[in-house]
């Protein structure tokens, strides 16, 4: 079955084509980054504008990269939650009249199905069970995955996203949007020992996490070092990034421990954008080998946002015979919990 997957439910426009035989035939991705940089984090309306702009192109590109024609698309899978409401419209629209013109059948996807599944399309793929560690700019969630759309919450952030602290960390040190990743790059200069930031709710049981504290803790570091210009000098921002990064990594590690020692798991999933981010991958490689656990995550492209991970699950999916309405329904807020399995399944 092949599956030509859309991604439009933040700021970018992702299209892939998958082939349950042949694997992923090809992928392409716009990032939007540019259109929002100068406003600090993602504008809806124009989010919604540049996805209808390059979604229907990218369909195309995607369709000769792979030497296909819609004549060889069996379904069509697209993000249809959670998510900015018109982002979403764009490529549910789009995918389910493409998928009506084509006589073909669609299904909407959870994004965060996407992203937990993304490993899936790697050489070495984790098997089910496994629990799954989600940090996203939107999500921090530790899920017991038994099998597709069998989902238990173990935990999850009670108020900001990783992603979301790491974005703030990085506008409080005049990093621009999307910080994250910049954020990374800085700590590398610094010394992760100069400073030593709390590590939020890991000193008593439980699996959630809380990452606002760390935030004011960060904000009031940078204010104590502030020079006239409102910002530290460039190695105390570097040292301040790495105190971050360290308390973020520190707290997600202990946490996915705890998570797959109360799960009874031997494996862990880490997907979505801050997934991305190096020092977290090389930790849980080294304290999940101690306890004799492995951790499997998408190659860095499939962190973040991306049509690939969409084609994969909808291609599961759409296999196990489900099929959206022709009514076009999406979810702008969807717990992860709510899906269920191919048959209903929990
Ligand atoms: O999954 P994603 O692309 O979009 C959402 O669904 O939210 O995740 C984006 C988030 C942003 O907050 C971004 O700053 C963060 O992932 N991110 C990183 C890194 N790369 C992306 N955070 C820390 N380190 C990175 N290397
Ligand atoms: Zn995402």
């Amino acid at each position: 079955m092949r599956v030509l997957g859309i991604e439009t439910s933040c700021d970018e426009t992702g299209v892939a084509l998958y082939d349950s035989e042949q694997g992923l035939l090809a992928h392409t991705l716009y990032s939007q980054v540019k259109l929002h940089a100068d406003y600090g984090g993602v504008v809806p309306e124009l989010a919604s504008r540049d996805h209808v702009r390059k979604l229907l192109p990218l369909v195309r590109e995607v369709l000769s990269q792979s030497n296909s024609t819609p004549d060889d698309i069996d379904g069509v899978a697209y993000t249809a939650g959670p998510g900015l409401i018109g982002a979403l419209m764009v490529g549910a629209c789009a995918g389910r009249a493409m998928a009506y013109g084509w006589g073909v059948p669609a299904i909407g996807v959870h994004h965060m199905e996407g992203h937990l599944l993304a490993p899936m399309l790697e050489k070495n793929p984790p098997a089910f069970p496994f629990v799954a560690l989600l940090v996203s700019g939107g999500h921090t969630q530790l899920v017991d995955v038994r099998g597709l759309g069998q989902y238990e919450l173990l935990g999850e952030s009670l108020d900001d996203a990783a992603g979301e602290a790491f974005d703030k960390a990085a506008k409080m040190l005049d990093l621009d949007y999307p910080g994250g990743p910049r954020l990374a790059a800085l700590a590398e200069q610094g010394d992760p020992l100069r400073f030593t930031f709390p590590r939020p709710m890991t000193d008593r049981p439980g699996l959630d996490f809380s990452f606002s504290g760390l935030k004011t803790f960060t904000l009031t570091t940078v204010q104590k070092h502030a020079l006239e210009d409102g910002l530290p000098d460039e190695q105390t921002c570097a040292d301040i990034a790495a105190a971050f990064q360290e308390a973020v990594v520190d707290t997600l590690v202990i946490k996915c421990r705890r998570a797959l020692k109360q799960a009874g798991r031997k494996t862990l999933v880490i997907a979505g954008g801050v997934s991305a981010n190096k020092l977290l991958r090389q930790r849980l490689e080294a304290r999940l080998a101690d306890d004799g656990c492995s951790v499997y995550y998408p190659r860095q492209e499939f962190c973040t946002d991306n049509g690939a991970m969409i084609a994969y699950a909808g291609c599961l999916r759409l296999k196990a015979g489900q099929r959206a309405d022709l009514d076009i329904d999406v979810r702008p807020r969807w717990p992860l919990t709510e899906l269920t399995g191919a048959l209903g399944t929990k």
